[in-house]
């Protein structure tokens, strides 16, 4: 369901206070606050830390690096360089001005540029392009750069595009600090927490505290304002837990709610299912095969074990039936076909366990078990 209108941001309980106390202890350069898709990340990076680092006067740098996943290393400098060209535009804009007024005021007011043109030819090697935009970007000035979804860069075809990311950020420490999203743990790990990481060790990590309490009150006086509905604070807090958590979902069940004018929160998140079904959650099951879809009804196990174990191999072959005898390297392949689906992840927690990202998904299958089991 595409909605018309977001629903106002709630801020996440001292997320902010603590991102900006490493960049204030010196102690890393950059942060990663990782966390499962649609969970709020660049929200947070929107709504809190870009006009917070604003007000403290730093300028912000935001690149999305998901948006061109396939080329992220080329996404990353076209952008940076993108930016220093709209600044020296500006800036000449304003050196023109000046030297209008200058001139107008007589002889000898003429200004002298200060700008260094930096050159971006596009055959130059990328790594140079890094350097030299990033360089010409941050110049002196305290600068936060946000690379968001940088796990794309897990997959650059260079080898050495992000240890020289490393190098140049290594260079401007003292002026640049750097906050990096991701939805991907294995992503996560595969960058920043294996010792042989392009960027191990360089960042804290910190982790996006869940919506509490306070944001259900939050949304039950928005609904209260617009709609007759008497909703209960226990009703919506169950169905946020059954949401993952997730504010994007609460949102939409909240405007479901308001449409429905009724109250009735059964109905509601009905509404809900029934328009990720038909925005494809149900049709992305149908297309798997018997052993990946027993897979993937293992993970929607509530405290499901882990997807090697003696427990999860009898689960799926139950599940399966005689026709096809369930050894572990068949788990593995079906593990990583749904990965490739985007329809689990590895929590990263202990080798072997995954989970559904996709909460439509997984309330779905839940409620298949249900029915039919
Ligand atoms: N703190 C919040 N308060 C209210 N609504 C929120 C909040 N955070 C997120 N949302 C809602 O969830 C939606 C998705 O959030 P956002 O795009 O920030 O997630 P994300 O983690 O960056 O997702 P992705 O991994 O897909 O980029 C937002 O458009 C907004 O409607
Ligand atoms: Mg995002």
């Amino acid at each position: 369901m595409s909605l018309a209108f977001d629903l106002p941001y709630f801020p996440r309980n001292g997320l902010l206070e603590e991102v900006l106390k490493v960049y204030e202890s010196g102690f890393k350069q950059g942060v990663t606050l990782f966390a499962p898709r649609r969970q709020g990340k660049t929200s947070f990076v929107k709504h809190e830390l870009v006009p917070a680092a604003r007000e403290l006067g730093w300028q912000t740098i935001y690149v999305d690096l998901w948006k061109r996943r396939g080329e992220p290393e080329l996404a990353l400098v076209e952008a940076l360089e993108a930016t220093v060209e709209q600044r020296q535009s500006g800036l000449r804009r304003k050196l023109k001005l000046k030297q209008v007024k200058a001139k107008a005021k007589g002889p000898g007011g003429e200004v002298e540029s200060t700008m260094e043109p930096i050159s971006h030819s596009p055959e130059g090697v990328l790594e140079n392009r890094l350097d030299a935009a990033l360089t010409a970007l941050v110049g002196n000035r305290r600068t936060l750069l946000i690379l968001d979804e940088v796990q794309a860069l897990a997959g650059a075809k260079r080898d050495d595009f992000v240890a020289a990311l490393r190098t140049v950020i290594q260079k401007l420490q003292g002026h640049l600090v750097v906050f990096y999203t991701g939805s991907s743990r294995d992503g996560l790990n595969s960058m920043f927490r294996l010792q042989k990481a392009p960027l191990f060790a360089s960042a804290m990590p910190v982790h996006l505290p869940d919506l509490g309490d306070d944001f259900i009150e939050d949304r039950l006086v928005f609904l209260a304002e617009r709609s007759q509905a008497q909703v209960n604070k226990e009703a919506l807090e169950r169905v946020f837990d059954d949401l993952g958590k997730t504010p994007e979902f609460l949102n939409e069940v909240i405007l479901h709610l308001i449409i429905a004018n009724d109250g009735n929160i059964d109905r509601a998140m009905e509404a809900w299912q029934e328009a990720h079904r038909e925005a494809g959650a149900g049709s992305v099951l149908s297309d798997l095969r018997p052993i990946e879809l027993a897979v993937m009804e293992l993970l929607a196990q509530r405290d499901h074990p882990t997807v090697y174990s003696a427990e999860a191999l009898s689960f799926v072959q139950n599940a399966v039936g005689k026709s096809e005898v369930v050894a572990a390297a068949k788990i593995q392949s079906a593990i990583k076909k749904l990965a490739k689906l985007d329809l689990v992840a590895a929590t990263g927690r202990k080798s072997g366990d995954y989970e559904i990202d996709d909460r439509a998904v997984l309330l779905q299958l839940r409620k298949r078990w249900t029915t039919n089991g």
